[in-house]
């Protein structure tokens, strides 16, 4: 099978297209024929030499994906050969391949409204939004959250999940991104080029931080007493977090196939719309990092894997 993999850190070039044998499933995995995979800011992170040590080299890239399941290993309920699945991946997998064995526990039916390719934007950067503002944040009907970083991959999730939640949203994205936001749902957008959140919003139940550096600092100021600070990036200040008696919360996103399935009902629903910039074949995974590592990218970039017939 093809897959895209990195023998060394650098920059787009070191993804390369190599061929490997197909994995088998486990016991308690399925094997998935991947027609789709999505790019992450995590994946060209590792690929600049970010995170991992250079004896996980060489290694498949890639945390999303989106297929059809081939067959299925002992112990397997709830999934069969046939049927259109979607999933986050464990670290240990990659999903720029056209095969991946993963945990069954962490792949859920694909939305039925979704095509492959925009199933496969939603797993890491819907259950990150989901986990972000649900399970650390407790984020309830009738609060007020400010998601910082709105039009991204992340944040393009947390608007919508926020607003089916029926919370308030307050939404920061740059200028070219405001109309967008706000088709999203958020109740107000700041263009974080042109205005200073702070003068436009104050007493926010909870800060949503996708962006880090001084917007996590500057946003102190407007989270309410007793409000949660929630960042995918860094840990929030604890003498800051003390001073507005807030939690202050940094977190790692889990593959989940139980949130998925709920995820995959809000799609279905009608609720929630994955956003799609731009799709790249298989074998251009380097330039699809690259766009969204340096373009204004809206939503998610998608790689398509293999066709689906
Ligand atoms: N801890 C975890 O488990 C976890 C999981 C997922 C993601 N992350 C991290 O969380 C971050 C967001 O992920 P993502 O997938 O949403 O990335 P993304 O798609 O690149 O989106 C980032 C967004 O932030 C915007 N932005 C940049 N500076 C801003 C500012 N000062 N104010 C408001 N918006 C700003 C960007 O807009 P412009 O390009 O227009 O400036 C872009 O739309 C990444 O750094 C990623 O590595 C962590």
């Amino acid at each position: 099978m093809k897959a895209v993999r990195i023998h060394e850190f650098g920059g787009p070039d070191a993804l390369k297209l190599d061929e490997l044998p197909k994995p088998r499933p486990g016991p308690g995995e399925v094997l998935v024929r991947v027609l789709a995979a999505s790019v992450n800011p995590v994946d060209y992170k590792i690929r600049q030499g970010g995170y991992l040590s250079a004896d996980a080299l060489p290694l498949t890239l890639g945390r999303d994906i989106a297929g059809l399941v081939e067959t299925v290993g002992d112990g397997v309920t709830g999934f069969q050969p046939g049927d259109a699945i979607y999933a986050m991946l464990d670290r240990s997998h990659g999903g720029y391949a056209e095969y991946v064995a993963e945990k069954a526990e962490n792949c859920a039916k694909k939305p039925e409204r979704l095509d492959f390719i925009r199933a496969a934007a939603v797993p890491l950067a819907g259950l990150t939004a989901w986990q972000g503002l649900f399970d650390q944040g407790g984020l309830r009907s009738g609060q007020r959250a400010l998601i910082q970083g709105a039009a991204g991959g992340v944040g393009h999730f947390a608007v919508q999940f926020a607003k089916a939640r029926e919370a308030e949203v307050i939404a920061t994205c740059s200028g070219e991104d405001v109309d967008f936001v706000r088709r999203l749902g958020a109740d107000q957008v700041i263009d974080y080029q042109a205005e200073r959140f702070e003068d436009r919003v104050r007493d926010v139940d909870l800060v949503y931080d996708l962006v880090d550096g001084e917007s996590q600092d500057r946003s102190w100021a407007v989270l309410k007493d007793g409000g949660v600070m929630v960042s995918t990036l860094k840990e929030p200040d604890k003498a800051k977090a003390a001073a507005k008696h807030a939690r202050g919360v940094h977190y790692m996103a889990q593959p989940n196939g139980a949130q998925l399935t709920e995820i995959a009902r809000l799609i279905d629903a009608g609720q929630v719309t994955p956003h799609i910039e731009a799709v790249f074949p298989l074998s251009q995974a380097g330039q699809a990092e690259q766009a969204l590592e340096t373009r204004h990218v809206r939503g998610k970039v998608v790689l398509e894997v293999q066709p689906a017939g």
